[in-house]
This record gives C-alpha cells, structure tokens and sequence, in this order.
C-alpha cells in the first residue's frame, strides 16, 4: 500500500486454468497445405480475423498455410493427437481415415455448385461429419473449392481412351483410383506441394485438380493439355480437434461458430468467383491448349464411369449413396 505496485490493483483478472481449461488467451493453430491467395487460404484467413471480432480478441486463430507446420500426409494425425488445433483437409485425404468422404470425388454425381452447396448444408454433410466423431475430431464447416479438370502432357484428352497408358498423380481416395483404373491410367498419389516437381520431372504426365490450383500452382506451366471436364468436385471438411473443442467454454464456442458461419458463406461463393476469373487468365495466358467437352463427349466419360457406381456404394455406403440418389431427382 505505499505506492510501489501502483497497476497492481489495475491488472485484469487472468480466469485461472482450473475454470476454462485455457490460459488467459486462447490460441487456435490451423494448418493447411495451399497458398494464402486461394479459396481455401483466404477461407483461413477471414476466419481468423472474424473470430477476433466475435470474440473480442479472447480467441486467436494463427493460420500456417503451404504446409509448412504439416502437410496432407501427416495433418489429420497431428489433428487427432491435438498438436494442432484445426485442419481443413480435402474431402479425398479426409476418406483416408472415414472412407465415405470419397463421396464426393465420386464422378459426375453433382450437377454444378448449387447441388454441392445443397449437400454441404443437408443430410449429406450431416451424416459424413457424424462420423467423425470416433476419430476425435469435429466438423465444423465444408468449404467448396471447385469441379475438377485434367491437366496432361499427352493430348488433347477427349475421349475416355485417350486416358490409355498414362501415369497420373492423384489424391489418396479409392473412388479417385477406381475411376482413373478404369482408363488404364496407372495412378501416384503425391503431396500437393511436391505435384509441380512431378509435372515437370515427367514422373506422371498428368493430373486433376480445381482451376484454382492448376492457376496458383502454376501447373500450366509443367502440362500442355486441360480438359474442362468438372468430372469430380474439389471441397475441405474444417475440422477441430474434439477434446479441445469440448473444452472451449459455451459462450466463446458460440462466438466461434458464429464466425464460421459468416466465413463460409463468404467463402462458398468466393470460391466459385475465383475459378471463374482464374479461368479466364488462365485462357489469357496462353500456356496449355484448352478442350472442353462437348456434351456427347461428356456422355462417354459418363458411360464408363456409372458402370463403376457398384463398386462406389461398397466404399460410400448404401445410405449415403441413396441420399446422394435423392439430391440428384
Ligand atoms: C490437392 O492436393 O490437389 C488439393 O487437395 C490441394 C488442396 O488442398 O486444395
């Protein structure tokens, strides 16, 4: 009381860790593996800034981008042990762990952004991420990137036997490997930030991927040919550890979602606004030679590929499979 300490008195009150589990501020690390000018990456980062708004600085999410905390082979394990908070993996890496979110790699099952969108929000989404909770995870958001294209040094690739003998990297989904097998194309999968490497070593001659990444990625550099197919869709599960989740206090989980409620529906629509634009510098550029599928041509991708959908169901799972059916009427 003489003076010595005078902000003593003045310093805030710290909750102590017995009562929230936290310390004072509560840090989120969020890992992801692509660049921060990407739909995913922007995602990220509006995440960030909007949960420091909702909760008035209390929660800090740090996003590491480019994988360099963790990349796709070992981020959903680093998940699952909570040396890292959240994740936002693709739906292929995810089916590593729950093979049924190969769903949506499936071939030509959704009908344009608005079907994803539907799914994402409806019985589909729902179910997936109940799954998901044996893996001491939760899911907090689906945030679209885009349809899937194919990029190659050999073409144009047209037709489905155009695919013969090629060698394509893809991502660890068995739906993915099931429909490419069915070309006769031998298939690799590679971390994403080691794919241009591969394009350009000759490794594989080709791959598949969002028009968002082939942009930032530069693949048009390292592959002569894109088809515009939208053969496959492209989308993350947002993902929290589930013991951290839980022990977040009511109050700032209410803030946090409300944050990623707002950051998805922005992000959902950013997406889609980004391949289309990245589409246009992409034709602008002049790189790689550009074919898109006529219907017809489209129709004979789809001949093969619906053949394969009984061995789909037995990956996906006649439930989801139905619920699929049902969006699709
Ligand atoms: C890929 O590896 O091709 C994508 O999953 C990268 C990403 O996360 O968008």
């Amino acid at each position: 009381g003489i003076g010595f300490y005078p902000t003593l008195s003045m310093a805030p009150i710290v909750k102590d860790d017995e009562q929230t589990g936290f310390d004072q501020e509560l840090v989120i690390k969020f890992s992801h593996v692509v660049a921060e000018n990407t739909p995913k990456g922007l995602a990220a980062s509006h995440f960030a800034q909007r949960v420091k708004e909702t909760t008035g600085g209390r929660v800090k999410v740090e996003v590491f981008p480019n994988g360099v905390l963790y990349t796709e082979s070992d981020e959903f394990e680093a998940l699952m042990r909570g040396n890292v908070q959240m994740i936002a993996p693709s739906f292929s890496n995810v089916s590593e762990v729950v093979p049924a979110f190969a769903l949506w790699d499936l071939p030509f099952a959704f009908r344009g952004n608005e079907a994803i969108l539907e799914a994402f929000s409806g019985e589909i989404g729902k179910r997936l991420f109940d799954k998901l909770g044996a893996k001491n995870t939760v899911g907090l958001a689906y945030w679209g990137n885009g349809f899937r294209q194919i990029t190659s040094n050999r073409g144009p690739i047209v037709h489905p036997s155009d695919f013969q003998g090629l060698k394509f990297r893809i991502l660890p989904s068995k739906v993915i490997e099931t429909y490419f097998h069915a070309l006769d194309v031998k298939t690799v999968p590679i971390p994403f930030n080691d794919v241009y490497r591969a394009l350009e070593s000759g490794s594989v001659d080709g791959e598949e991927n969002s028009i968002s990444n082939i942009n930032s990625k530069k693949f048009y550099q390292v592959q002569k040919y894109m088809t515009l197919s939208d053969h496959s869709y492209l989308g993350y599960a947002v993902l929290m550890n589930k013991s951290y989740w839980d022990r977040i206090p009511a109050d700032l989980k209410e803030q946090i979602m409300d944050a990623m409620r707002e950051t998805t529906s922005w992000a959902n629509q950013n997406a889609i606004r980004m391949n289309q634009e990245q589409l246009i510098e992409i034709e602008r550029r002049r790189d790689i030679r550009i074919t898109t599928l006529s219907p017809e041509e489209k129709a004979e991708w789809i001949r093969v590929w619906n053949a394969l959908y009984p061995q789909f169901e037995g990956i996906i799972g006649r439930d989801l499979m139905a619920s699929i059916r049902k969006l699709q009427q």
